[in-house]
């Protein structure tokens, strides 16, 4: 499939006429010398002011669209693929290219023009990101590592060979091979490719549970006893920086298995705190990527920090950092994959999260009730993400809430989460 058709949309504002440096790149092109392609490409990014460095990032839904409001500040030139026409990011860039994420073509055709790739979802074809690169393109996270996060089974193998603590696992082909390790019931199979929020996941507390399990590839782990959920998230540049955000703290709807609530900052002893941040450090180094990695984590009762899963990109455990703290995970990712130097982590003040999920029995064009009540409390921050049709649990928006005094934080968070809803 070609990107582009009927519904890419670019206005003509003079980036279509390349610049000098553009000009001597394009002669070198039609020599289609690779090495000379790459060095000159290298050398054209390298002088080029960040306001000229064409950013093009696969997904255009609420993360890219959290991204570009970080990218604006800096009068930054960044294009979107995403397959939805209607996605959060399409009415609101010079460039939004309509097309598949997954599609080797669409995704090589929107890469050719730009100067740096980066993703605000990790299911994307990587062929067509390892090829942009092998032409000199700046690929962040780059192709290897989205591979390896895309594969739940690549990951814990990753950990396992590396000595990062994560819970024990079994690689599993089929159904009929979970059965093989009964022993290590009550225990959680999860999908090895292609399960987000939760659906790739089923918790199997004994042999009756057995036909929950899925019949694809996958792993299965003990359930671990964990006392918090926790998350840190890490940046990293090409010169080797790297920064980590405060460790936050995050409880599940039981039901959307979404993050209900966030906090930052974790309630959790110093030790822990530290352990948390100094094993996402150790994670990006090994991995040895550039850009953000948002690390999911359970510390345990024993006061241990396993690692469960990452993510390599913004992340919902980090929306309250536009309000809560001096560099949001947005511009940080922006300063990361731009080789800039990374900004300051530190927390302004307490706060707290609520995603805005679609009301369960409601679907259809989406209405917003107890905004006003929202607003009137103090130190609350209201994202919609341009969602025009609600569903059951969908994401189509968060609350950040800062309070210095954390009984009140609380307080708030749980009366935005009875009063704010979403309905059709
Ligand atoms: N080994 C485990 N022991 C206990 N609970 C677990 C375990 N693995 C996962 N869970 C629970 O299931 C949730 C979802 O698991 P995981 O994060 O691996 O899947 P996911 O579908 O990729 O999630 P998401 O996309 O929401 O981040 C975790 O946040 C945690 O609450
Ligand atoms: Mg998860």
């Amino acid at each position: 499939m070609q990107a582009g058709g009927e519904h890419r949309r670019t206005v003509a504002w003079g980036r279509a006429s390349p610049a000098p440096v553009y000009s001597t790149f394009h002669l070198w092109d039609r020599e289609s010398d690779a090495a000379s392609q790459k060095f000159f490409h290298l050398c054209s990014t390298m002088q080029k002011d960040i306001t000229d460095i064409r950013i093009g990032v696969l997904g255009g839904g609420q993360l890219g669209r959290m991204m570009l409001q970080s990218g604006i500040n800096l009068n930054l030139d960044i294009a979107f693929l995403d397959p939805d026409p209607q996605a959060p990011c399409a009415s609101l860039v010079p460039e939004f290219t309509c097309g598949s994420l997954t599609d080797f073509d669409t995704v090589y055709a929107f890469g050719r023009d730009k100067d740096v790739l980066t993703i605000e979802i990790e299911n994307v074809n990587t062929a067509a990101l390892r090829k942009l690169q092998a032409e000199g393109k700046k690929v962040f996270p780059q192709p290897d590592i989205i591979e390896l996060i895309q594969d739940k089974r690549k990951q814990k193998t990753f950990y396992k060979a590396n000595r990062i603590p994560t819970a024990d696992f079994v690689l599993t082909e089929t159904r009929d091979d979970v059965r093989k390790h009964l022993t290590m019931l009550p225990a959680v199979h999860k999908l090895g490719r292609e399960g987000y929020d939760g659906r790739g996941v089923q918790v199997l507390k004994s042999e009756k549970d057995l036909e929950l399990a899925f019949d694809k590839p996958g792993l299965l782990e003990p359930l671990v006893d964990f006392e918090k959920e926790i998350s840190v998230i890490v940046a990293r540049n090409e010169q080797g920086e790297v920064r980590a955000f405060p460790v936050v703290e995050m409880s599940y709807h039981p039901e959307a298995n979404l993050v209900e609530f966030l906090f930052s900052p974790a309630e959790i002893s110093q030790e822990a705190e530290e352990k948390a941040r100094e094993q996402a450090i150790d994670l990006i180094q090994k991995l040895d990527m550039v850009g953000l990695l948002a690390v999911e984590m359970f510390l345990t009762r024993d006061g241990n920090i396993l690692i469960n899963e990452v993510a390599p990109r913004t992340h919902n455990s980090g929306h309250h950092t536009i309000e809560a703290n001096i560099t949001s995970q947005f511009e940080q990712h922006l300063r990361a994959i731009l080789g800039l130097p990374l900004g300051s982590t530190e927390l302004l003040v307490p706060a707290a999260m609520i995603n805005l999920l679609g009301e369960p029995g409601h679907s259809g064009h989406a209405r917003y009730t107890g905004m006003r009540e929202s607003m009137a409390l103090e130190g609350v921050h209201i994202h919609l993400y341009g969602k025009k049709v609600t569903k059951p649990f969908r994401k189509m928006g968060h609350v950040t809430v800062t309070d210095a005094n954390l009984e009140q934080l609380k307080q708030k968070a749980m009366k935005i989460k009875e009063q704010l809803k979403i309905i059709a």
